[in-house]
């Protein structure tokens, strides 16, 4: 994962790496750290642990008459521990070379015994300094870009990478599979892993590619450095997307986001419907198969469409774990439409399965973030309008996806003459009225403090569901073990008898989500299992009766959607604020919690 930034220019330095480094926490925040260029000797200063970058940057020099260079990183760790050691930037043995990078050096293991039987000296655990001792060893026998060049050619992996080397005033960089970009004001150049750490600053802005590498000083320079010839590339004005990440009066970004939900999903849908027409058009087959591929939270939406999509289409459906579907050797059948689903656009193991589905299948993709790497390799792509969504653990954005999925499923009913455009109105309003019930849901939250004070002591929860509340299930024992480290569990309530039941005592409180639908009954009945064993009921249901009433020790009674598709909607809404209150209870940090990062692009 990690973050990077560069900067190669005049003025605010210090805001712009804090402030970037900021934006860029969501891809690792456990440690950072920068380094630039002073009289041509290379400064280091990294740090670990959250926030703290204001300090950090304070000994960057300011200059208003002459340009400086500066990289920074924002870690999350893969190789090594979290220490300063293995904190970014990363030198050579001579500290004439400092190297931030986001990826993974596979093959670094053998590079590193390598310049070790050269005499290097390795201070980290990091597969990163590999990098800066490969540059080092080629440098001794050639100019140093020439030396980066060669170096590049030899690492197996994935990064994007910044250096910067004693003498030379410029930054050297390039990216293969993981994300980068360029920005330009005048003669400041800005170089960062996201758009949105630099959009402040800079609307013109170029996309690196794969295997592109390139040298910024007073002019930007780019090569292909697998063909080793020089690139033509420009800057392009792109539509402002700055968007409010502040946090307003919200205690933390989570609560925000949750709280957000009405209003994101409406102007999802609705940005969708509005855009019919031309997605009529360019989806402009009936898929023979669809097969979703995802990651966490968006793995999850994906079963939620798999539901929706067998029951109203009735075309075969396969939602698969993009790490696993990409190495898999899939077999794709003539007329496949692979559906890729992520908040970011930048997941690794998505992107991979997404070019894995290339020119095989036809791709669309479901993507929060515009100008991201997954829509950019598809045939299309459904936005959502989620808005940036900072807090790790997925809420607005796994909502969101849910009324895309919702869309794509109406617009294929459409395709196929199973429901009339004139009924699409009729869609619009339940989807707004289903919106509007979350709210009366928020009005229950002192009920809910009740039940995270029972939760916030235990140590494991179980999440059951049936139908297409099986995945809601599987996403509130996500939310509840990401953000409050508690150990939880989703499965399909039947299931349950099938191993998990062992697990049933007087400590162990079982979330069941019981709604009025064909299951009812059954839920019912695994509900008694449960209680015969001593578990301790908590029941998200849209109805009453005696039966919810006699078994359930909580009740979280919420209202009843405005059809069975929309019900994900309203039911998932009590467990993402179930476990929002338990982490506060515990003390956790519900926007970062250890160990994880929003954006994951590393497989
Ligand atoms: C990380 C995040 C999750 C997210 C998953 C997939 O694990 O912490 O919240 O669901 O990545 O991310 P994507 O951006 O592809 O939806």
């Amino acid at each position: 994962m990690c973050g990077i930034l560069g900067f190669s220019g005049k003025g605010p330095v210090r805001k712009i790496i804090s402030r970037g480094l900021k934006a860029l926490e969501y891809r690792g925040y456990d440690s950072c750290g920068y380094a630039f260029l002073s009289e041509g000797v290379v400064c280091v200063n990294k740090k670990t642990g959250k926030g703290g970058t204001d300090e950090l940057v304070s000994e960057i020099p300011e200059y208003s008459d002459r340009r400086i260079c500066v990289i920074s990183h924002t870690r999350w760790a893969t190789h090594g521990k979290v220490c300063l050691e293995n904190a970014h930037p990363h030198r050579d043995c001579k500290n004439e070379i400092a190297l931030v990078h986001n990826g993974i050096i596979e093959n670094y293991a053998r590079l590193k015994k390598e310049l070790e039987q050269k005499g290097h000296i390795f201070s980290s655990d990091t597969d990163t300094e590999v990098i800066a001792h490969l540059f080092e060893e080629e440098a001794k026998k050639m100019p140093f870009r020439k030396a980066v060049l060669k170096s590049l050619n030899k690492l197996d992996g994935t990064f994007a990478l910044l250096v910067l080397r004693k003498g030379c005033s410029e930054i050297i960089g390039a990216r293969k599979g993981s994300p980068l970009f360029a920005g330009v004001k005048g003669k400041d150049f800005f170089i960062s892993s996201d758009i949105n750490s630099i959009v402040n600053y800079t609307d013109e802005i170029m996309f690196l590619e794969d295997g592109d590498m390139f040298a910024i000083g007073d002019e930007m320079e780019i090569l292909d450095f697998v063909k080793k010839e020089s690139v033509k590339r420009s800057f392009s004005r792109i539509k402002s997307g700055v968007q409010s990440t502040a946090m307003g009066n919200f205690e933390s970004y989570m609560q925000k986001e949750i709280f957000e939900q009405p209003a994101a999903l409406v102007s999802t849908f609705n940005s969708l419907c509005k855009e019919l027409a031309r997605y009529m058009e360019i989806v402009d087959t009936v898929p023979g198969r669809i097969t979703i591929v995802g990651c966490g939270s968006s793995w999850h939406a994906g079963l939620i469409g798999e539901y929706m999509m067998e029951k109203l289409l009735r075309i075969p459906v396969e939602v698969e774990y993009a790490s696993e579907f990409r190495y898999r050797n899939p077999v794709f059948l003539p007329d496949d439409l692979v559906v890729s689903i992520s908040q970011s656009g930048e997941t690794a193991d998505t992107l991979g399965a997404v070019k894995e589905a290339k020119k095989k299948a036809k791709l669309l993709s479901i993507c929060n973030v515009h100008n991201s790497s997954i829509p950019g390799e598809s045939n299309y792509a459904l936005y959502t309008q989620a808005g940036p969504e900072i807090g790790v653990a997925s809420t607005k954005a796994f909502t969101a996806q849910i009324a895309a999925l919702y869309f794509l499923n109406l617009l294929l009913a459409l395709k196929m003459g199973l429901i009339k455009e004139y009924s699409l109105e009729k869609k619009i309003e339940e989807f707004s009225a289903t919106a509007k019930k979350i709210r009366c849901i928020f009005s229950m939250l002192p009920d809910m403090e009740k039940i995270a004070d029972k939760l916030k002591d235990k140590s494991n929860a179980l999440f059951l569901g049936r139908g297409i509340h099986f995945p809601v299930a599987l996403e509130g024992a996500l939310k509840m073990k990401e953000v409050s480290y508690i150990h939880a569990e989703g499965y399909p309530a039947a299931e349950m008898k099938h191993g998990p039941i062992a697990l049933i005592d007087e400590n162990m409180p079982v979330v069941f989500i019981s709604v009025r639908d064909r299951f009812s009954m059954k839920v019912i009945s695994n509900m008694r299992e449960v209680k015969a064993r001593g578990g301790c009921i908590i029941t998200v249901s849209d109805y009453i009766d005696d039966d919810i009433l006699n078994i359930s020790d909580e009740i979280i009674n919420i209202p009843e959607a405005e059809n069975e598709y929309l019900k994900p909607l309203l039911t998932v809404i009590p467990l993402q604020l179930l476990a929002y209150l338990t982490a506060l209870k515990r003390d956790c940090d519900v926007d970062k919690p250890r160990n994880l990062a929003k954006c994951v692009t590393v497989e």
